[in-house]
């Protein structure tokens, strides 16, 4: 069992403005843990993948903009992040996570979010619901500097 030693919790509008401050706040909750540059560069990436899914597709379009609500943990040598939202679900995660597989191709959609969510982060979790929410959970392992 891991040993937390700070969290923070947030929830915000599922809107495309939320998207660089999400991961402007978890990137500088983290940086309490001295990670490397490229590091923090990856938990950029990651968190804005995730969070970009939830403001893209987890909600329909007109309606009101649904929550994200987000979750940030450490560990002396570990962040685990994760990103929820109560939106429409993913049917097939296994299909989903599939690189270059989109179900928005028309509005210029890659179908790379999760490919760059696995590359960047030590483990990718995703769990999910029809119209209960997605829950992704991402875990980073902050490599430890040299004491010179
Ligand atoms: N939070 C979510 N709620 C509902 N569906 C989701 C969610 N996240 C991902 N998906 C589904 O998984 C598919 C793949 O996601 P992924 O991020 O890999 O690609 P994308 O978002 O379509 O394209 P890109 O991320 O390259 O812009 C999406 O097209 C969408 O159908
Ligand atoms: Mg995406």
């Amino acid at each position: 069992m891991m040993k937390y030693i700070n969290y923070f919790k947030m929830t915000i509008p599922a809107l495309s403005r939320n998207e660089s401050f999400a991961r402007t706040a978890v990137s500088a909750f983290v940086t309490q843990l001295d990670p490397l540059v490229s590091q923090l560069s990856d938990i950029r990436a990651a968190v804005s993948e995730a969070v970009t899914n939830c403001i893209v597709h987890a909600y329909k379009e007109g309606d009101k903009a649904g929550k994200i609500s987000i979750t940030a943990r450490i560990s002396e040598d570990r962040a685990y992040i994760r990103i929820k939202d109560n939106g429409c679900g993913i049917e097939d995660i296994k299909q989903a996570m599939e690189p270059l597989f989109t179900t928005k191709p028309e509005e210029e959609r890659s179908g790379l979010g999760f490919a760059v969510m696995e590359s960047c982060a030590d483990k990718v979790k995703v769990s999910s619901k029809k119209n209960k929410g997605t829950t992704v959970s991402l875990t980073f392992i902050i490599e430890q500097r040299e004491v010179l």
